[in-house]
C-alpha cells in the first residue's frame, strides 16, 4: 500500500504544473479509494460535461478520468493535417479544475480510425505518420496527461499480434517504436499497452501479453504498465486467483497493471438472479486493485446503464455499470463503498 501511495505522489510531484490529488472530507468512492492508495475513475463521454448530475457523479468517483471516445484518431485527428482538440481540451481542463489526473485512450488502435490511414503506405511513411500523431498530441499535453494507452488491443485471441494497419505497414516492431517515441515526447508520462481478455493467467492472450511485455523490458524498451480492460460477462468463468497471480507476475518484472475499463454485464432478462454474481466480481476486482501494490487505478467504462456500450454490442446483455438508468447507485456499488471503508 505504501508503495502505491508513493507511485501516485512521485508522478504528481515530478510533473511541472502537476495537480495534487487531495483527500476529500466527504467519504466518496474517490476519497475512500485514495486513502487506500488507489485512484478510481470513469470513462467520460463528451455529453457528460453538459449535464450537472453526470458531472457530480464523475466528481464523486474519479481521481482520474479517461475519454470514452474523443481521444481516438477518428475524432482527434480526422485528416492528415487536421486536428480537433476542443473535446479533449475541455476534458483535460475539467480534470485539472477538479484535481483529477487524465488517462489518454488511445494513440493506436485498429478501430475508430480516419479514412486517410492507408495499408498501402511504405514502412517509412507509416512511421512518419505515427511519429507525427504521437508528437503532436504528447507535446500539446506534456505534463498534463498522466498516462497513455499507447497501443490498444494489439493481440488476437490466440495470442498472435493483431493484423492492424501498423503491423502490416511497419512490422512487429511498431509497438516498440511507438513506445520509444512516446517516451521521448513526454518522459514523465506513464506508457501502457491496453487489451481485453488479458487478465487471467493461463489464457493464451494473457500469457502472450505477459511474455511480450517481459521481452520489451529485457530489451530496455520504455513501458510502464499494461491495462486489463476487464469487460466481464457473468456467463463466463471468472477466476480472481488467477487474475491476482497475473497482476503479481507483472509486479515481479516492474510493470504496473491498470484496471482500465471495468464493467460487468449480465442478462437483461431476469437480471435479478445474476446480481449476486455481478457483485462478487466487482468486489473481488476492487479488492485485488486495492491490495496489489502495482495496481495504480480502477477505472470503470462509464457509470450509468443509460449510456453503456454493452447493450449495443451484446444483444440481451446490460446492467453493467454502478448507476442504473435513472442515476441511482446500485447495491453492488454501495457494497464496494463499504469495502473501501473497512
Ligand atoms: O460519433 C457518431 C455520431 O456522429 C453518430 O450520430 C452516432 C450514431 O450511432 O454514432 C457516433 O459514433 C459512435 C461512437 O461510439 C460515439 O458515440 C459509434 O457509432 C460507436 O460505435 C462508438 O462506440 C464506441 C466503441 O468503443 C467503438 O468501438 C463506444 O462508445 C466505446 O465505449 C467503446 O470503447 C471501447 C474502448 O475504446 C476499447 N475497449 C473496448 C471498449 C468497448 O467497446
Amino acid at each position: 500500500m505504501i508503495k502505491k501511495v508513493a507511485t501516485l505522489s512521485i508522478w504528481l510531484l515530478s510533473c511541472v504544473g502537476a495537480i495534487s490529488v487531495g483527500f476529500s472530507t466527504k467519504d466518496t468512492f474517490r476519497s475512500l479509494a485514495l486513502k487506500k492508495g488507489i485512484e478510481t475513475g470513469v470513462a467520460v463521454a463528451v455529453s457528460d460535461l453538459n449535464k450537472e448530475a453526470h458531472i457530480n457523479i464523475i466528481k464523486e468517483n474519479s481521481s482520474i478520468v479517461v475519454a470514452e471516445n474523443c481521444m481516438k484518431w477518428q475524432y482527434i485527428h480526422p485528416a492528415e493535417n487536421k486536428w480537433y482538440w476542443k473535446d479533449v481540451d475541455d476534458l483535460v481542463k475539467f480534470a485539472e479544475s477538479n484535481e483529477m489526473n487524465v488517462k489518454f485512450h488511445t494513440l493506436f488502435w485498429h478501430n475508430q480510425n480516419p479514412s486517410f490511414l492507408s495499408e498501402k503506405w511504405s514502412r517509412e511513411k507509416a512511421i512518419a505518420v505515427m511519429d507525427d500523431h504521437i508528437a503532436t498530441i504528447m507535446t500539446r499535453y506534456k505534463g498534463r496527461i498522466k498516462e497513455y494507452d499507447v497501443v490498444n488491443e494489439m493481440f488476437d485471441e490466440d495470442g498472435s499480434l493483431r493484423k492492424t494497419i501498423w503491423l502490416n505497414t511497419i512490422g512487429e516492431d511498431y509497438i516498440e517504436h511507438a513506445l520509444i517515441k512516446a517516451r521521448e515526447c513526454d518522459p514523465k508520462a506513464k506508457l501502457y499497452l491496453n487489451d481485453y481478455s488479458n487478465e487471467t493467467m493461463g489464457h493464451p492472450k494473457a500469457d502472450a501479453m505477459f511474455n511480450f511485455v517481459k521481452k520489451l523490458k529485457e530489451k530496455g524498451v520504455p513501458i510502464d504498465g499494461v491495462g486489463f480492460q476487464l469487460h466481464i460477462d457473468t456467463a463466463y468463468g471468472f477466476d480472481a486467483d488467477r487474475i491476482r497471480k497475473n497482476v503479481k507476475r507483472y509486479a515481479d518484472i516492474g510493470v504496473l497493471v491498470s484496471f482500465s475499463e471495468v464493467d460487468v454485464r449480465i442478462p437483461q432478462k431476469n437480471f435479478e438472479s445474476h446480481l449476486a454474481k455481478q457483485q462478487k466480481i466487482y468486489r473481488d476486482l476492487l479488492k485485488i486493485a486495492v491490495e496489489e501494490p502495482n495496481v495504480p487505478n480502477f477505472i470503470m467504462w462509464g457509470f450509468t446503464d443509460a449510456q453503456s456500450w454493452v447493450p449495443y454490442t451484446f444483444r440481451g446483455k446490460g446492467h453493467a455499470l454502478p448507476y442504473d438508468e435513472k442515476l441511482n447507485p446500485k447495491p453492488f456499488y454501495e457494497e464496494m463503498l463499504k469495502d473501501l471503508k473497512k
